[in-house]
């Protein structure tokens, strides 16, 4: 017969057991993940951005990741536009906390979501820094909601977007084949690889009328990059010229959903399973999340 001692000696050594199973059955070290930012831009305007990062997100999103686009397009309301979706609240309601940062997080189509930037910025600027880490401290949740960040900026070479650019943990250039464009984009290549010449930036071609054409156009672009600036571009693939674009833009939907055989939904897939990729080929560098990005957005924009 056991005493009672010895009975909750072996009830003690069961729960034991159990904990012990159950520890076990979690990974042995939970790592801590946050969402990777990439930001897409280019030298010159109208050259796809918007198209690309709403497609982009689709794609991604259907290939299983969590996807949110940062609109800071500002002033022009592109997202919304070309999605036919109306944001009820923008990123200056959490910038000025009368909202929280689900409250502005907008349904896209196919599982995204987006949010609009507003007139975010300038207000950001206009913060103290108790006010902004409380912001930054907001906005952190994303880290837990998304895997991916897809910020979507305005053309060209101004200060606001070039912070944006060195704030991200990776960088999607667009250039179509024309001339004027791959200069513009070259431009900003160098202005990039001033200030750091291990930013990860990847290259997409726009509206290229052949395949041969868009890797004429990335083999040269990567070659002068790494020749003249020391800057390694990494060639994340090409969209042809496809009027299915410009058709899904008028009926405002993305092509990614009413012409998802047309040859630049194709493409665009290819380019989706391309950027997942990498990072299980452990090529991709340490993703800083949301909360990164704002604080060195926040410091970039005030220096
Ligand atoms: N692959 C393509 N094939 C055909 N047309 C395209 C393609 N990509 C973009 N376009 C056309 O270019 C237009 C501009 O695209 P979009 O608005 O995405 O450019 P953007 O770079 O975001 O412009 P902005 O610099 O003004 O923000 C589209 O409305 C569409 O008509
Ligand atoms: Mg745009």
């Amino acid at each position: 017969m056991m005493d009672q001692a010895e009975k909750l000696r072996q009830v003690i050594e069961e729960l034991k057991q159990k904990q012990l199973g159950n520890r076990m059955a979690l990974p042995a070290i939970v790592p801590k993940r946050s969402a990777r930012v990439i930001t897409v831009t280019s030298g010159k305007g109208g050259v796809g951005k918007t198209n690309i990062t709403i497609n982009l997100a689709i794609a991604l999103s259907e290939q299983g990741n969590r996807v949110v686009i940062l609109d800071a397009d500002f002033g022009l309301a592109n997202i919304d536009v070309l999605f036919g979706i109306v944001p009820q609240h923008t990123l200056l309601d959490v910038i000025k906390n009368r909202k929280n940062i689900l409250e502005i997080l907008t349904d896209g189509p196919s599982n995204t979501r987006f949010i609009s930037g507003g007139s975010g910025v300038e207000e950001l600027l206009k913060l103290d820094r108790h006010q902004i880490a409380r912001f930054i401290e907001n906005m952190a949740l994303l880290d837990k909601l998304a895997d991916i960040i897809i910020v979507d900026t305005g053309a060209g070479l101004s200060d606001s977007v070039m912070s944006f650019i060195m704030a991200a943990d990776e960088v999607l250039l667009v250039t179509t084949p024309e001339p004027t464009s791959i200069t513009d984009a070259y431009a900003l290549i160098k202005m990039v690889s001033n200030r750091d010449k291990t930013k990860s930036i990847r290259l997409v071609v726009n509206r290229a009328e052949t395949t041969t054409e868009a890797n004429d156009v990335l083999n040269k672009l990567v070659l002068v990059a790494d020749r003249f600036l020391g800057l390694k571009l990494e060639p994340a693939g090409y969209i042809l010229n496809d009027e299915a674009v410009a058709r899904a833009v008028k009926q405002q939907q993305p092509f990614m959903l009413i012409y998802p055989k047309s040859y630049a939904a194709r493409n665009i897939r290819e380019i989706s399973a391309k950027l997942v990729n990498k990072e299980d080929d452990g090529k991709t560098q340490q993703n800083y999340g949301i909360r990164g990005f704002l604080n060195r957005l926040v410091s970039f924009m005030r220096t």
